[in-house]
């Protein structure tokens, strides 16, 4: 049987964790590529991790480069590559220099992994992904943005702290773009299939919301860069939905035309993810308050997205 190819473009702390957990799952052989002034640490950073396949029992190919040559036949390519957000700085304030990047890394992938599904996880993520769609020339739904799974795991870790209960019995739903005005909705949240609102007074819900809101805040001062375990974890939860073709339902940057009245626009929403890319966007009642927090985020997603225009332009 072939295996699959996974290529990870950006090979620095959220690209090296995403290495990691695909070669924990065994998803497929990994290439892990860097711009050429970083070639060595690259192949460094494959070598040290193919090493540990003896311990941690896992048989998977992985390749350290510079040259895109090496992502033929990729099946997945996540984008990673791109400034990170440091103190004091919005994820939005990245926008001008990983256009740049991004565009020219999505059209290096479409010449030679031209069959590859894109996740993206650059930031500002819906600007970035919009980009990646734009330059890469591919269908849409083969172009998915990577938020989602990582706001949502920390809404339900903090959930599940809050409740001292197990994480995995948390099921949740947010929506929105990737910024401090994404929508994590207690309407559609469970535990154990019990609804949220019975275990936890609204008053300190609308706290942990808040708190998972700016959760990636919260992180660029504890450690003066970007988070990148959770968000590497949430990035291969998405690969691994497509190799499989697990027809799983994640919260995900997909690309909304008449879905939820969007026009045209990656936003976070839940995407179906199987061998095809989003294979379906699944469109869900929202109360008016909802359905205005839902807006002023897409509101914001378009702003981002006209600057990115003016950078592809320019
Ligand atoms: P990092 O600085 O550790 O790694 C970025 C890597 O990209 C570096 O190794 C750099 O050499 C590489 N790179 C730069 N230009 C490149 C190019 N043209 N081609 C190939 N590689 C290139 O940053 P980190 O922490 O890994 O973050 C990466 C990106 O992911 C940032 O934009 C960050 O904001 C974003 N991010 C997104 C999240 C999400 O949930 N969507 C969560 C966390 C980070
Ligand atoms: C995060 O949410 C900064 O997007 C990055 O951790």
């Amino acid at each position: 049987m072939r295996r699959a190819k996974i290529t990870v473009v950006g090979a620095g702390n959220v690209g090296a964790s995403c290495a990691v957990w695909a070669a924990q799952k065994e998803l497929g052989d990994i290439v892990l590529l860097d711009i050429p002034q970083a070639e060595d640490k690259t192949k460094g950073k494959a070598l040290d991790l193919a090493q540990c396949g003896p311990v941690e029992r896992f048989d998977v190919n992985l390749t350290g480069t510079a040259d895109y040559a090496e992502t033929a036949g990729s099946d997945v390519v996540i984008i990673t590559a791109g400034l990170p957000r440091k103190p004091g700085m919005s994820r939005d304030d990245l926008v001008a220099t990983n256009v740049k990047i991004v565009g020219s890394v999505s059209e290096q992938i479409a010449k030679h992994a031209p069959d590859a599904i894109l996740i993206i996880v650059s930031n500002p993520l819906d600007a970035m992904v919009y980009t990646a769609w734009k330059k890469s020339g591919f269908d849409p739904r083969r172009v998915v943005g990577q938020a989602g799974c990582l706001d949502i795991a920390r809404y339900r870790t903090f959930i599940a702290m809050e409740l001292k209960c197990s994480v995995e019995d948390i099921s949740a739903l947010l929506l929105g773009g990737h910024g401090d005005d994404m929508v994590p909705l207690p309407s559609y949240t469970s535990v154990a299939g019990i609804p949220v609102t019975q275990l936890i007074p609204e008053a300190r819900l609308t706290e942990i919301v808040n708190r998972a809101k700016v959760g990636g805040g919260e992180l660029v001062k504890l450690m003066g860069t970007s988070a990148y375990y959770a968000p590497a974890a949430g990035s291969v939860q998405m690969a691994e939905a497509i190799i499989k073709d697990k027809k799983r339902i994640l919260p995900c940057a997909g690309f909304c035309e008449s879905e939820y009245g969007v026009g045209g626009y990656f936003v976070g929403v839940p995407c179906l993810l199987g061998a095809n890319g989003v294979e379906k966007i699944i469109e869900v009642e929202l109360s008016p308050a909802e359905r205005d927090l839902f807006d002023s985020s897409v509101s914001h997603v378009k702003e981002l997205v006209e600057l990115a225009e003016k950078n592809m332009a320019g």
